[in-house]
């Protein structure tokens, strides 16, 4: 493994954008190295903001995992939650007390997370609203949901049909279908749903069970919380937003005074 794994780099920093774009290039030769890479950089945006030894993390839509495994390694107790088998295993054997479940009706009680992460999801689930109100519900008061999602009109919202979405998503399908002599793996209103981020924004902004810790742009290297208060250009130029709750109805304990948590009740 190289530093760039074992350390996350400043956020943000030129130097931290370029090693995870590179990664990212790279995804399909190598996709252990690009979301191990990623993985101990969200962990690290989250750790931040809260301590993560002993805490309750809940990873929806994990894949096969790596996230669920950087918060482990960072002494959380994470649960992995993803609907589809074929991501779960997607690594062979996926991590120990993974559920087969869908976001949208978690099987867990109320508030029983300190974290619930959610990394690049958003976009591929029908009705954002109703799957961000199931995070809320599983998270305690006090404790944060993480969200991360690419939108439809950043450069890559098209994902592997990229940038030709921009020309609309039945054209890009069908170019990526000559181009590729296979169809995408991703089809618009099925699998992938264009998200925009003011709308985001407004409705994450209207709840009263959250409060807006963080707003920014989740890669990029300079003044990542600016580009995402433009309306018009933060569509294009936001690539893709995190966005970091602080679910409402307890008094927030500074990071580093914070009580162990009970045991998780699932
Ligand atoms: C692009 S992958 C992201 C995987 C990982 N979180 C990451 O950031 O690399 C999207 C994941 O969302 C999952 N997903 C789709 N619909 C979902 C739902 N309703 N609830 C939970 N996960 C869902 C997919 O199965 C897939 O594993």
């Amino acid at each position: 493994m190289t530093e760039a794994v074992e350390r996350p780099l400043r956020d943000p920093s030129l130097r931290r954008s370029l090693t995870l774009f590179r990664a990212f290039l790279r995804e399909r030769t190598d996709p252990d190295r690009c979301y191990s890479l990623l993985a101990r950089d969200a962990v690290a945006q989250v750790a931040r903001h809260t301590d993560l030894r002993g805490r309750i993390v809940l990873d929806v839509g994990g894949g096969p995992g790596h996230f669920t495994e950087e918060f482990r390694r960072r002494g959380a107790h994470a649960y992995l939650f993803e609907p589809d088998p074929r991501e779960l295993g997607a690594r062979g054997r996926p991590p120990q007390g993974a559920v087969v479940a869908d976001g949208y009706l978690l099987p867990v009680p109320d508030a029983v997370a300190d974290v619930c992460f959610t990394s690049n999801v958003l976009e591929h689930v029908a009705d954002p609203q109703t799957f961000l109100s199931e995070l809320v519900r599983v998270t305690r008061p006090g404790g944060l949901v993480y969200v991360s999602f690419t939108n439809w009109l950043s450069p890559w919202g098209g994902h592997e049909m990229a940038p030709w979405h921009y020309l609309g998503a039945s054209r890009a399908r069908e170019r990526h279908r000559r181009r590729t002599g296979r169809e995408a793996k991703h089809t618009v209103g099925e699998n992938l749903f264009p998200v925009h981020i003011g709308p985001t924004l407004r409705q994450v902004r209207a709840r009263e069970d959250v409060r807006v810790v963080s707003a920014r742009s989740r890669y990029w290297p300079v003044l990542p919380s600016a580009v995402t208060r433009i309306p018009g250009l933060r569509e294009f130029a936001t690539w893709n937003l995190l966005l970091i709750l602080r679910r409402t109805g307890a008094p927030e304990t500074p990071v580093g005074t914070q009580a162990r948590p009970s045991e998780a009740r699932s």
